[in-house]
């Protein structure tokens, strides 16, 4: 059935002052705008990540278990915001708290080798197809830049080839060029850095292929391999062979970036889910279950690069590493706890499902009321397209990956996205500032059916605003 849909934005900037939304919103949420107000006088806008700035003020959360979160004030919220993505099995899960709980007491940092980074290092390397050596960080952060670092050290080249959009943390060679990181320019990144950076273009994949074929000094590609923003304006498999194969023929390191696919996408990753194999993978989220991790892998004789003796007996000078809290025995106890489920259990697929059945009752919900939005992703990892422009949509039959990529460059850009959101935490659930929902394995059906009649009533407060017109 061919839906036409006939609610669309009035516009798009829609002003944040004088929303009975916002009204609503501060009605609901007193304690955590004292503790908003209290956080600004020791941290910067009050927040520690830029992703939890939100007007006219954040929440502040008190406690989390499964799929459920409680704030300051005891409202609930049902969570899919998932720890950014890290929670697989959604808070505070029994085998985490179990694990974290049998480890603690045997001590935090023994500043030597233990068995649970073994065992862990084991798991990633049965699940992630191309890992053959592994190294652990503090973070996806550091391990995309350890992995450009090995790339930049195994080719002896300079340039590395990013894409617009394409998040991969903060630090500097990574963090200009896409809209969740900072925009063009970040203030403090010396030129050094940019221009030995090419921010290209997945929308023109000749002239990306071009830049490939002719650049002598490409040392590797680093990329979101579902797409920008785990998938947000999704990418191909085409795009991503045709790097593949052009990287391998150039001699040019491809590292994917799966801090958040790993282990989601399907349990080995979007590169087993896509039967391509990168060269690099960096790793974090989900990989540490819920705690602070990451780790780098990837082909032996790049990873090679870390080895003591593999140095001394080729004659090459080692890539130093250092890191005090890599492969902590806490997270590598809650990630060995998790990775076992991932390699063993369900987990991955129960995530995915859930994330289907989410998309479709939220489709079902725009479809009924009118509203030519639509949700979308991949399993567990679900966006809202939320159509700036316009568009005549059918949200049942909206198929993301066969739009035009600047299309889904905007697909989260609407004026009226922040009340959305708002609305939605009014009504009890907790998306992403995407907007978007990380689906759990522990988000039940019935989490889903409350969803939908929240997201309902949300789309009911924004039309009320006059924020749709026929
Ligand atoms: C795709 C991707 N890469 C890298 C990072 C950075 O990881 P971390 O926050 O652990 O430094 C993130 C974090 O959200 C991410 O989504």
């Amino acid at each position: 059935m061919v839906l036409t849909v006939v609610w669309k934005m009035a516009n798009n900037s829609i002003p944040f002052t004088n929303s009975q939304i916002v009204a609503a919103f501060e009605q609901r949420t007193p304690k955590s705008k004292a503790r908003h107000l209290e956080a600004r006088e020791v941290f910067p806008s009050g927040i520690v990540h830029d992703s939890r700035y939100m007007k006219p003020h954040p929440l502040t959360i008190e406690r989390a278990e499964g799929s459920w979160k409680w704030d300051a004030d005891g409202n609930k919220y049902i969570d899919y915001y998932g720890g950014h993505g890290s929670l697989l099995l959604g808070h505070a899960h029994p085998s985490m708290v179990e694990a974290v709980n049998a480890q603690i007491g045997l001590g935090t940092h023994p500043a030597a080798c233990h068995d649970l980074e073994l065992q862990w290092g084991q798991l990633v390397k049965r699940l992630i197809p191309s890992a053959e050596r592994v190294r652990f960080t503090a973070s996806g952060t550091e391990a995309n830049l350890m992995a450009i670092r090995l790339a930049r050290a195994i080719s002896g080249r300079n340039k590395l080839v990013r894409f617009k959009n394409h998040f991969h943390g903060w630090q500097d060679h990574v963090a200009f060029g896409s809209k969740y990181a900072g925009t063009e320019n970040v203030p403090g990144i010396i030129e050094g850095i940019i221009e030995n950076v090419i921010v290209a273009d997945p929308a023109d994949p000749r002239a990306v292929r071009e830049t490939l074929e002719m650049g002598d000094d490409i040392a590797a590609v680093i990329l979101e391999p579902t797409g920008a923003s785990a998938g947000q304006v999704p990418l191909g498999r085409d795009f991503v062979k045709m790097l593949r194969d052009v990287t391998e023929a150039r001699g040019i390191v491809l590292i994917f970036d799966e801090v958040v696919t790993g282990f989601r996408v399907s349990p080995g990753g979007a590169q087993s889910a896509m039967g391509l194999l990168p060269d690099l993978t960096t790793l974090a989220k989900i990989l540490s279950g819920g705690l602070p991790g990451g780790a780098v892998c990837g082909r032996r004789d790049i990873m090679q690069l870390l080895d003591f003796e593999a140095a001394e007996t080729q004659g090459f000078e080692k890539i130093p590493h250092q890191g005090t809290f890599n492969a902590n025995p806490l997270s590598a106890a809650a990630g060995t706890a998790m990775l076992r489920q991932v390699a063993e259990g369900e987990v991955t697929e129960v995530a995915s499902e859930q994330g289907r059945k989410l998309t479709a009752a939220l489709n079902r919900v725009f479809a009924d009321e009118g509203v030519a939005w639509a949700a979308y992703g991949q399993g567990s990892c679900v966006h809202f397209f939320t159509n700036p422009d316009a568009m005549e949509i059918d949200p049942l039959n909206f198929d993301a990956p066969t739009q035009p990529i600047p299309v889904m460059e905007k697909a989260g850009d609407h004026g009226a996205a922040g009340l959305f959101r708002l609305a939605l935490l009014i009504n009890g659930v907790d998306v992403n500032s995407k907007p978007g929902a990380i689906v759990s394995a522990a988000h039940t059906d019935d989490d889903i059916t409350e969803t939908a009649d929240a997201t309902r009533r949300a789309l009911g407060m924004l039309k009320a605003e006059g924020l749709f017109h026929a």
